[in-house]
């Protein structure tokens, strides 16, 4: 190489390279090949002045100052050359992959070629033999080694980050609790402009170390969770009616990927409930939440759901005084039942006190056919399905002042049915001794309940299609019988 370099003909090589880089430097609008060319150009004039100088002068000048001349005149050569030919081959690479290419492969790729085309060269000019000095002298490759163990862990991250490509330039990315497009991918750092406006410098090893999480990928919806903290007295479900209709009116929210709402925990203070979302891109992403956000104050007020600050509950005990509002509205509920209307109200009074309010989810069972059960249950509000065989068929649906369970209550038979709450529902739970107590004092209560189960089981019977074994009146005359002996009531 260095006799290449030495002789005329470099003069000439020079001499074309130049025409060509300025013939394509003409022609191509690409940011980093112009920059790549206009470095090769730079040194290809500098590399024929210091040629052409040479020529003229050099046979006066003898030692140092020769050898420094021809020293200039070599590297400004061999770096023109070697930036024009990475310039060209990257820009070829680029086209080829729509991709831009990280000026870190770019410098390393360059700098690394600038070194080993110096070695020969010093060695020619100055007789200094760099890499066998680096290579025996341990002292000196120790020291090199301390003072640029930072500076190379950076090279090496900053290398292999370009190998997994875990992002580009012009990404979106979180990294480190940083969140912004990446700028640009350096020798030691990778600078991110984020949406403030700042610029920040974050060394390529702690890149490496921290994990990159990239939203430009894979170019389709972004998601994004948020935790909603709710009151311990409100229904999880009606939590979520609300959360997803608000999310549904917030045009920037997609309606595919679906969003979500999940209960996901009992905290000290509330219900935590987990909500995910869609958006087209990373930018919409906190419009959507800063607007859900905003909706959801104002819904949550409208429906009463109470958004709690962080809390402990002292439960004082209170001597009973009266009945209260709940006791009030239990009897007002349980005196539009109509087989209970039969009851005296001071009986209705002690039977409010008795019955256990149980709340279910859309969906839950309350009643699975061929279980064992002793408890009867009015709706306070909602509405059950009442469904028998398998597969299962609905039999009737049961909303607010009805019954169901009093089947085994009364009978001791397996459930005869099941029962599903079709939504959010609230049920009055009476146990078989309540049950027996009120039928003691009240034998027209079985007589009516008789009648009702008779009819149900007409019902069944039809659904799964069997004939009835015996027409409804001495069915309920018998259930009637029965009831007499199980709860050893009076005649009535
Ligand atoms: P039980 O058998 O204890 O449990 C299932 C309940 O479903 C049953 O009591 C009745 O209360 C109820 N059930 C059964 N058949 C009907 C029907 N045809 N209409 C309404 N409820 C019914």
């Amino acid at each position: 190489m260095t006799q290449f370099l030495s002789s005329n003909l470099s003069l000439v090589v020079g001499a074309l390279l130049l025409l060509v880089v300025v013939g394509i430097r003409v022609l191509t609008h690409d940011r980093d090949l112009m920059s790549d060319l206009r470095f090769a150009f730079f040194s290809m004039v500098a590399f024929l002045a210091l040629r052409v100088t040479a020529f003229f002068v050099g046979p006066l000048l003898t030692g140092m100052p020769a050898n420094l001349l021809r020293l200039a005149w070599m590297l400004t050569f061999a770096f023109g050359a070697i930036r024009f030919v990475v310039g060209v081959g990257l820009w070829a690479l680029r086209a080829r992959r729509r991709t831009p290419t990280p000026k870190i492969l770019r410098d390393f790729i360059s700098f690394t070629l600038y070194a080993l085309a110096s070695l020969p060269i010093l060695k020619a000019t100055l007789k200094i033999d760099l890499a066998g000095l680096v290579a025996t002298s341990a002292i000196l490759s120790v020291m090199l080694g301390f003072a640029m163990q930072e500076t190379l862990g950076n090279l090496f991250a900053g290398l292999a980050l370009q190998l997994e490509r875990p992002f580009e330039v012009g990404d979106v990315v979180v990294v480190d609790q940083h969140t912004g497009k990446i700028a640009q991918v350096g020798w030691r750092a990778t600078r991110i402009e984020t949406f403030r406006n700042e610029s920040i410098t974050l060394p390529n090893n702690i890149i490496a170390k921290a994990g990159v999480k990239n939203f430009s990928r894979g170019g389709g919806p972004i998601g994004a969770d948020m935790l909603l903290g709710l009151a311990y007295d409100v229904p999880p479900n009606r939590v979520k009616g609300a959360v997803l209709d608000t999310l549904r009116e917030i045009p920037e929210c997609l309606a595919e990927p679906a969003p979500t709402c999940r209960t996901v925990d009992f905290a000290e203070s509330a219900v935590q409930y987990q909500v995910r979302f869609f958006a087209r891109d990373f930018d919409t992403v906190s419009g959507v939440k800063e607007q859900l956000y905003t909706r959801l104050w104002y819904r949550f007020q409208q429906e009463g759901i109470e958004i709690p600050f962080p809390q402990r509950v002292l439960h004082m005990r209170q001597a009973a005084s009266g009945p209260t509002q709940d006791t009030q509205e239990l009897l007002g509920l349980l005196t539009s039942v109509d087989i209970l209307a039969l009851l005296k109200p001071e009986e209705l009074r002690v039977l409010a006190s008795e019955v256990l309010p149980r709340r279910f989810g859309a969906g839950e069972r309350v009643i699975t056919e061929g279980d064992h059960g002793n408890t009867f249950y009015v709706v306070a509000s909602g509405e059950v399905s009442v469904r028998s065989g398998r597969p299962e068929v609905e039999v009737s649906r049961l909303g607010r002042g009805q019954y169901f369970g009093e089947m085994s209550l009364l009978t001791g038979a397996p459930r005869s049915a099941t029962v599903v709450a079709t939504q959010d529902t609230l049920l009055l739970e009476i146990g078989r001794p309540i049950f027996a107590r009120v039928l003691a004092s009240n034998p027209p209560l079985a007589k009516a309940l008789a009648e009702l189960l008779a009819q149900r089981r007409t019902e069944l019977r039809a659904v799964a299609g069997t004939s009835p074994a015996e027409a409804r009146a001495p069915e309920a005359r018998r259930i009637f019988a029965r009831l007499r002996e199980i709860f050893a009531l009076s005649e009535a």
